[in-house]
């Protein structure tokens, strides 16, 4: 009661969806109904729904753009918030030698920064062209490709905490590992980032951004994705491994592991999480006797009964 109260409040000045189904809101499009969803934009309104949320004692769940998660089927006995563009740009905060450094808020999204930052010449970012979400969504999973994440760049990070107060980390503050970062476990919110980029040539910045567009020309493109599901185990490649255990083209009602990569697994059309899930499960296990290597996940579950 006192919940719908606080949202009802809130949903006067900010547009709550209830009873929403999730499957609207992430890449797989899948996934059941959250109590209630609603896209914030700016810092102070997030700060306003953490608080509101606390006192309401309901759990919050953030997304960005819902790239590399999987909601479940039994849906969100919480609010979710949708972190949308913030309608501020990147900006330059200081610059020295080659070095820029810039602030960017969490709700940007990640194509966006890396067509921002080639603009204008500056280098750092190019291997993350194609990787999709939001720039919060990012620093906390720590996303990256070919060895490069985009941890090594970021100098600063502010972040939010339920009781509504800001935090301000320096970069002797923050471990980043692989796919990790303080952020990753949901305490604290990423609401804005500083990273160091450097300044280079339009010629060679526009090279090194092909260059990583070219590494994912074999990836499944015009379908629903979440990304790649498992992350590489200690100097191997987790797609390497599915495809030699002959998980290619397996399925599961809706779902199948893509022909294009086998570290994708496509939503057909009508796939539910629990296909999803299952199909994880039977490629694990194709792994783990072929290799004898347990992949872990690199996607996010999220939703009653996730663990
Ligand atoms: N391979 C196969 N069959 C497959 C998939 C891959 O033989 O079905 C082989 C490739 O030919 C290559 C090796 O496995 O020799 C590695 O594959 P790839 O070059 O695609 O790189 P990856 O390690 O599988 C990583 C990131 C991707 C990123 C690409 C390209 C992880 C878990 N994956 O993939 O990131 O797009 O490099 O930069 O770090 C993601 O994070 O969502 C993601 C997809």
């Amino acid at each position: 009661m006192r919940s719908q109260l606080c949202l009802s409040s809130l949903a006067s000045r900010i547009p709550v969806r209830f009873q929403e189904p999730m499957r609207f809101w992430n890449t797989w499009g899948v996934g059941g109904i959250a109590k209630a969803v609603m896209p914030i934009t700016s810092e102070s309104a997030l700060a306003e729904v953490r608080r509101a949320s606390s006192d309401a004692g309901d759990r919050l769940f953030i997304l960005g753009e819902g790239s590399n998660v999987l909601v479940l089927d039994g849906g969100i006995d919480g609010w979710v918030i949708l972190l949308r563009d913030d309608p501020s740009p990147p900006e330059i905060v200081r610059s020295w030698g080659n070095s820029v450094e810039i602030r960017v808020s969490a709700g940007y999204p990640l194509r966006r920064l890396v067509n921002w930052s080639v603009r204008r010449c500056l280098s750092g970012l190019e291997f993350a062209v194609g990787i999709p979400g939001t720039v919060g969504g990012a620093v906390a999973g720590n996303a990256g490709a070919q060895g490069r994440s985009i941890g090594d760049l970021v100098s600063f990070v502010r972040t939010l905490e339920a009781d509504g107060t800001f935090s301000d980390w320096g970069k002797g503050d923050l471990t980043f590992a692989y796919r990790s970062s303080p952020f990753a476990g949901g305490t604290f919110w990423v609401t804005s980032v500083g990273l160091v980029l450097s300044l280079s040539s339009d010629g060679l910045v526009r090279q090194r951004l092909r260059h990583f567009a070219s590494l994912r020309k074999g990836q499944p493109k015009n379908s629903r994705t979440a990304g790649c599901v498992f992350k590489n185990p200690p100097g191997g490649s987790a797609g390497l491994m599915l495809d030699s255990a002959g998980c290619k083209g397996l399925s599961v009602g809706g779902a199948m592991v893509s022909r294009e990569h086998a570290n994708f697994i496509e939503n057909l059309g009508d796939a539910t999480s629990d296909d999803i899930l299952k199909l994880i499960d039977i490629c694990r296990s194709r792994v783990r006797d072929q290799f004898g290597v347990n992949l872990e996940l690199e996607i996010k579950v999220i939703g009653d009964g996730a663990l």
